[in-house]
């Protein structure tokens, strides 16, 4: 059983998570993708930013956990969501963009190369795709979760020819230059 099946981690995760969301994520998507676009949300988590999403866009929010899922749909009776798992993107929906808040990097190195191929065949057009990892090198593991952190040059080296390279920037979440987001555009040439 994945972490974030449990129902006792999804609530630990949403009190933690408390004061925090991915505004600052969102307002860069603002600069790059017109209103009104569609946007789905890998791991959604709580929600937060769906929310904020839909706000500009139309947004469909996803996860793979049941449980997230269950406890969003339970005060948004008539949210547009899915089931969905980051490394296969089992659907036959397409979109604008596609965006994730502190994610993939639970998934393994090639698990992300891989998810991010699929992503690429998901988006419509030249669409773009939005996700953001904790900064800094290598990979550990709590509580049987995978965090693996990056750097503008070894999470570039795991984009393939399917997309260009935007923009890449740190931020601040917690802890001074603690994230970075990368903005892609799906090729012209693929
Ligand atoms: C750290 S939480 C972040 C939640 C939310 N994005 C936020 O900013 O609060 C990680 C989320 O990613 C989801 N997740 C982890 N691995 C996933 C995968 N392979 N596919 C889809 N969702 C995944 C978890 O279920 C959880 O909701």
């Amino acid at each position: 059983m994945d972490f974030y099946d449990e129902e006792k981690n999804v609530e630990s995760y949403v009190q933690t998570a408390e004061g925090y969301d991915g505004r600052e994520l969102v307002d860069v998507l603002k600069k790059h993708l017109s209103p009104g676009s569609t946007v789905l949300e890998l791991g959604m988590g709580p929600g937060k930013d769906v929310a904020l999403l839909a706000e500009a866009f139309a947004a469909t929010g996803s996860d793979r956990s049941e449980a997230f899922l269950r406890r969003y749909c339970r005060d948004h009776p008539d949210a547009d969501v899915l089931l969905l798992d980051a490394v296969t993107l089992e659907t036959e929906r397409r979109f604008d963009a596609i965006y994730s808040n502190k994610v993939l990097h639970h998934l393994r190195v090639e698990e992300l190369r891989k998810s991010l191929r699929l992503q690429a065949a998901r988006v419509n057009g030249n669409g773009l795709v939005l996700h953001s990892f904790w900064y800094g090198e290598g990979t550990e593991e709590h509580h049987g979760l995978r965090f693996t952190y990056y750097t503008d040059a070894s999470l570039t080296a795991v984009i393939g020819p399917e997309f260009d390279k935007v923009a890449c920037a740190r931020y601040t979440e917690i802890d001074e230059g603690d994230s970075l987001w990368i903005l892609l555009r799906r090729s012209c040439s693929v």
